[in-house]
């Protein structure tokens, strides 16, 4: 069976309370359940986690190698900002996915820069919660 590993990033775990009018009402729980729901269907397994801390992120794409098929990771405010996860990701040679609930280039001029979609395949945004399992259906296409 094919495994993904699903990382969300920073204040992810607010969803739901948080701006609300930007990210919209579904909480991290609703959208994982969407997720396992698709995976049950494509008979993958999943394990998911969630970090505030950009060193644990880090951490969770190096020890990926044999575990895992390809990685769906919304990395938040980490996107803008984070030379770490990216040279994790480049050091892990995985497949990756990048994700995103709102379109970061019609947001702030500051969320206009992904330092994360260089380095991987694809990403998807923009679409709210839908985002996550359009990125797991084109993830699990290319595995
Ligand atoms: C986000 C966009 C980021 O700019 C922001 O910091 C987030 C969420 C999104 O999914 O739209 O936390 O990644």
């Amino acid at each position: 069976m094919k495994s993904i590993l699903v990382i969300h990033g920073p204040n992810l775990d607010s969803l739901g309370k948080r701006e609300p009018q930007v990210y919209g009402k579904t909480t991290l729980k609703q959208i994982n359940q969407a997720l396992e729901k698709l995976a049950k269907i494509k008979k993958v397994k999943l394990t998911i986690k969630q970090s505030n801390h950009e060193g644990e992120i880090v951490d969770f794409i190096g020890k990926t190698k044999f575990r895992y098929d390809g990685i769906l990771i919304n990395p938040a405010a980490y996107t803008h900002t984070s030379v770490a996860i990216r040279d994790a990701i480049l050091a892990s040679g995985i497949l990756v996915v990048e994700v995103h609930l709102s379109n970061i280039y019609s947001r702030e001029e500051f969320r206009q820069k992904s330092l994360i979609s260089p380095v991987v395949k694809g990403t998807i945004l923009g679409f709210g919660p839908k985002s996550y399992t359009l990125g797991l259906e084109a993830l699990l296409d290319l595995i």
